[in-house]
């Protein structure tokens, strides 16, 4: 009913406007009286973790480009190795796992079969196993030695949305409590970043005001039979879930791409009027921002139709962006938070403008529980 749905016509609009507050629960608790970051329900010894020499991430579907940014984070942060795997091809190629090995599970419902599946051949190989789940007592954090609860809350919305937001906040949270015990340079730094994820529920908010924007956006958006979407670095994976969305939603064509991988070949599918989204990062030092704007030229220049989304101030992308959605000011490992919101509302909006259901897309299942 719509009483159930706040007044929205879907779960998942109404999951899309509850990112503020699941992102500030999922952050709740996590830092004591003397600023020290701490993960009470994790189970996982700070010996163990400093005995961690290389981690590996698996996951499906949005849940994998979560894992995605993790990487970007837990690399940058602590210095340790982190492979991305899908958790379905995981098992399948003889992966090199030991004791000092750490897996990170992360899935929103806690019983997706492919997940379960690799968890079980990483701990047969005396693998520890974190998971990150969203769904307490569920058979993933079960089956894991250790977990971080995400606080999403109920996901009914086949199309992960909240769910997606609150696992980065828990990557996050384990790259910063991984840079805390293992001292690296980082660990000065944990407090600002605490601070600055701490303003995050603030700027979402502020992206969910311009909606409306964005949804004459995806209305006039149609009729198109395919979308394209760009980005680099931590836009990288911003841009595969905006596409995912777009497929399960609307059932179009939507393919994701990092930008600097165009010439080697995609840029062969842009025609006249293909809309490109390009998810553009922020300015600053050892930035993407020059090179992501040459990509938008080009694909502009081969008459394809620009929506960009930039960060409040950059005035540089103004005479490559057909259309633009800003962003508020964040750094760049963080900026996917904010970056996938108008993603959403485009797919929201263009499957409802199509006459589709929203909450239950034909062939989809909310959790995949067969291999
Ligand atoms: C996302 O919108 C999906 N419907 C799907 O890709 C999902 O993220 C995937 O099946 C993984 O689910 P899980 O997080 O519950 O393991």
């Amino acid at each position: 009913s719509a009483a159930e749905k706040d007044g929205h016509d879907w779960f998942m609009r109404k999951e899309i406007f509850e990112q503020p507050r699941a992102v500030a629960d999922s952050l709740i608790g996590r830092r004591t009286a003397a600023g020290q970051l701490q993960l009470d329900e994790m189970r996982l010894a700070d010996e163990e973790l400093r005995d961690v020499d290389k981690i590996i991430i698996i996951a499906c579907g949005t849940s994998f480009y979560a894992g995605m940014v993790a990487k970007y984070a837990i690399e940058h942060w602590t210095r340790t190795p982190v492979e991305v795997e899908l958790a379905s091809e995981f098992r399948y190629r003889d992966p090199i796992i030991d004791s000092t090995t750490l897996i990170v599970a992360i899935s929103q419902s806690g019983e997706t079969a492919d997940t379960l599946q690799a968890i079980r051949h990483a701990r047969s190989q005396r693998a520890k196993v974190l998971a990150i789940c969203n769904t307490n007592g569920s058979s993933i954090p079960r089956e894991s030695d250790a977990v971080i609860y995400t606080h999403a809350g109920p996901e009914i919305g086949v199309a992960s949305t909240k769910g997606f937001l609150t696992q980065l906040v828990a990557c996050y949270l384990l790259a910063l409590y991984m840079a805390q015990v293992k001292g690296t340079r980082f660990g000065d730094e944990i407090d600002e970043i605490m601070e600055q994820l701490e303003a995050m529920p603030g700027h979402i908010e502020t992206v969910l005001e311009g909606a409306d924007a964005v949804y004459e956006l995806a209305r006039a958006h149609a009729t198109t039979r395919s979308v394209l979407f760009l980005g680099r670095h931590a836009g990288y994976p911003v841009a595969l879930e905006g596409a995912l969305k777009l497929k399960e939603l609307a059932y179009l064509h939507a393919e994701g791409f990092a930008a600097g991988e165009l010439k080697h070949g995609p840029i062969a599918l842009v025609e006249e009027g293909l809309p490109v989204l390009c998810v553009v990062p922020p300015k600053g030092r050892d930035s993407l921002h020059g090179k992501m704007l040459s990509g938008i030229q080009e694909v502009r220049a081969r008459g394809a139709r620009t929506i960009c989304l930039a960060e409040a101030g950059d005035t540089s992308i103004e005479p490559y962006a057909d259309d633009l959605i800003r962003l508020p000011k964040v750094p760049v490992l963080l900026q996917p938070l904010v970056a996938i919101l108008p993603l959403q509302l485009f797919a929201c909006e263009l499957a409802t403008a199509l006459g589709h259901d929203v909450d239950q897309p034909r062939n989809l299942a909310k959790s995949v529980t067969v291999e």
